[in-house]
């Protein structure tokens, strides 16, 4: 089994994925959440929001993997997979670092890693996120794969400037109490020319987006309610998908970050979709 990498501000030095080492630039800090970021019921500040959204995932991570399949059908496999074959021309690259941003229990990073295997590449991917508990439960992922998992923070990232040349977050970004300071921490780790992939839930639109909004408000909570046994969280996620900038205002958002070329690709009638851009 791999061990879990902790990085806090304090940390020095690089681990054993290669080109993660520190020079965070803390951002989480009192700022009220606003329409900057995820806001849980409860939630003042960003600190707050950050404690919330943490001890939410570490609470369901025992049935995290369970439910998500569960309540997408399995369409969530289809969709990482489909991320991970969008950026296979970074993968290939046998030097490349690679960066699965809020990756609780590794389903994000195991596709990257099945697509590296697939073009026969040696790729150097880590997985980070801030919960123990869903990075614990994705250990055995994780040692299978040859993947690092990283207990740190996305919005004090601890990898140096220019080491990343792929950022991947799948349903993770949407979380972080503050998206333009997520969007800079991205910029900041990646290399010159490298690119990042933002896979989230969207709102989709016409017949399709009223039966979905259906599915999606009132009988997910409830299911997934059930199947974690934890109150709260399923609840939160319709809300936080709600919040989340619609594609054009995110395209902006990234764009005042500093990155070239975006886009969003919609993912089964935009459900869920893919954010891209390039440094
Ligand atoms: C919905 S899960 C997604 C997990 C995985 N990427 C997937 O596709 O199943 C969101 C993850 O984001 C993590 N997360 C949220 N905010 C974070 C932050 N500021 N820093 C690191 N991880 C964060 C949570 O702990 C959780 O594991």
């Amino acid at each position: 089994m791999p061990e879990i990498e902790k990085m806090t501000s304090a940390s020095v030095g690089a681990t054993s994925a290669g080109n993660v080492g520190t020079t965070p630039v803390g951002t989480t800090g009192t700022t009220p959440v606003g329409s900057t970021g995820a806001t849980p019921v409860g939630a003042n500040d960003e600190r707050s929001a950050a404690q919330a959204v943490r001890q939410m995932f570490d609470e369901i991570a025992p049935r995290y993997d369970f439910a998500n399949h569960t309540l997408s059908m399995n369409v969530d496999r289809l969709w990482w997979r489909r991320t991970a074959k969008t950026f296979s021309h970074i993968l290939k690259r046998n030097d490349a670092c690679v960066l699965d941003l809020c990756a609780g229990t590794g389903d994000m990073a195991v596709a990257l890693r099945s697509e590296a295997d697939r073009v026969k590449s040696s790729a150097a991917i880590c997985a980070l996120d801030f919960s123990h508990q869903m990075l614990s439960h994705g250990l055995s992922k994780y040692s299978q794969r040859n993947i690092q998992p990283v207990e740190a923070d996305a919005l004090q990232l601890p990898l140096r400037e220019a080491s990343a040349d792929l950022v991947v977050s799948a349903f993770g970004f949407r979380n972080l109490a503050n998206y333009d300071a997520g969007l800079r921490q991205i910029f900041r780790v990646l290399k010159p020319g490298g690119e990042v992939g933002i896979l989230d839930f969207g709102e989709p639109g016409g017949l399709m987006g009223k039966l979905y909004g259906f599915y999606f408000r009132y009988i997910l909570p409830r299911i997934g309610t059930w199947i974690s046994g934890v109150r709260g969280p399923y609840e939160y996620l319709p809300a936080s998908v709600k919040k989340f900038p619609a594609p054009q205002q995110m395209l902006s958002r990234m764009e005042a970050a500093g990155f070239k070329d975006v886009s969003w690709t919609p993912y089964t009638f935009g459900i869920a979709g893919l954010y891209r851009g390039r440094k």
